[in-house]
């Protein structure tokens, strides 16, 4: 069955986005074919315990990890978000992902529940990355290695910014999860709380998920074709 969904009759929105909100600039997602974990298993680049057994090959895939993404420019969907979010500043966007393309398009207040590409943090705490090329491996102050300040797989998420995105989907009238398999937790649990919670849930995503089932709507589509349809006139037909 498909029907009309008009997003402008909401007044609260939460947007949760993932990995595929960025592939159509060129960035890879984590999983399935082209995956980044397929060609770089997260056990070896991403986890506590790779920094710490070599630091230098954990810096060196991040900077790789920058100079792809700096490569890359926001998409129709970024664009789709910022011009929303001018519209409707009310609305909260909480993001998977690490690489700042929202915020390239001047979207503010992104709640990043896994950090950020673009921040390192030391000993001295966590500050801006010089740039994607930079070859910096220790802060010049206290010696430290730069880690990235990204939440790695085996890492606690940051629980100020969790809290934030709960607490904006437990006062949402509208839950829209864009290009996210929902396969890492604690971020998925999110998508289980709007699933329990009174607003409408919808899903946008090329392909099904383990969640799909459970949402009131589905959009089959790329981020890029549906999102700039879906915040400028309102109607797309969901099944
Ligand atoms: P995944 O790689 O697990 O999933 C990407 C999702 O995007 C899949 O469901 C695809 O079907 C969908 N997709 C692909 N192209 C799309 C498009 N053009 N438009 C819309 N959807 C599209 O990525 P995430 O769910 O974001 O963590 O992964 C979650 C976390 O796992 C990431 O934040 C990352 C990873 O380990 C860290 O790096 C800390």
């Amino acid at each position: 069955m498909t029907d009309a969904f008009d997003v402008t009759t909401y007044q609260r929105v939460v947007l949760f986005t993932g990995a595929g909100l960025s592939a159509e600039s060129g960035v890879p997602t984590y999983r399935g074919a082209g995956g980044i974990w397929s060609s770089y298993p997260w056990q070896e680049v991403a986890c506590e315990a790779a920094f710490e057994r070599d630091p230098a090959g954990v810096i060196a895939f991040h900077r790789l990890r920058r100079q792809a993404v700096a490569a890359c420019a926001p998409n129709a969907a970024h664009h789709a978000i910022a011009r929303f979010l001018v519209e409707r500043p009310e609305t909260v966007v909480v993001t998977q992902n690490t690489d700042g393309l929202l915020e390239r398009t001047g979207c503010r207040d992104v709640i990043e529940l896994h950090g950020s590409l673009w921040l390192v943090r030391c000993a001295c705490g966590e500050r801006p990355h010089p740039d994607a090329d930079s070859q910096q491996q220790r802060c010049e102050v206290c010696g430290d290695w730069l880690r990235p300040a990204i939440t790695w797989f085996d890492d606690a998420v940051d629980v100020a910014r969790f809290e934030a995105a709960a607490a904006a989907i437990a006062g949402c009238d509208l839950f829209i999860s864009v290009g996210t398999s929902g396969l890492v937790y604690p971020a998925a649990s999110l998508i289980e709380y709007a699933l329990s919670e009174a607003c409408t849930r919808v899903e946008i995503n090329p392909e099904p998920t383990t969640f799909s089932e459970h949402f009131d709507r589905r959009i089959s589509g790329r981020a890029g074709e549906v999102l700039p349809g879906l915040f400028a006139s309102g109607a797309v037909r969901t099944s």
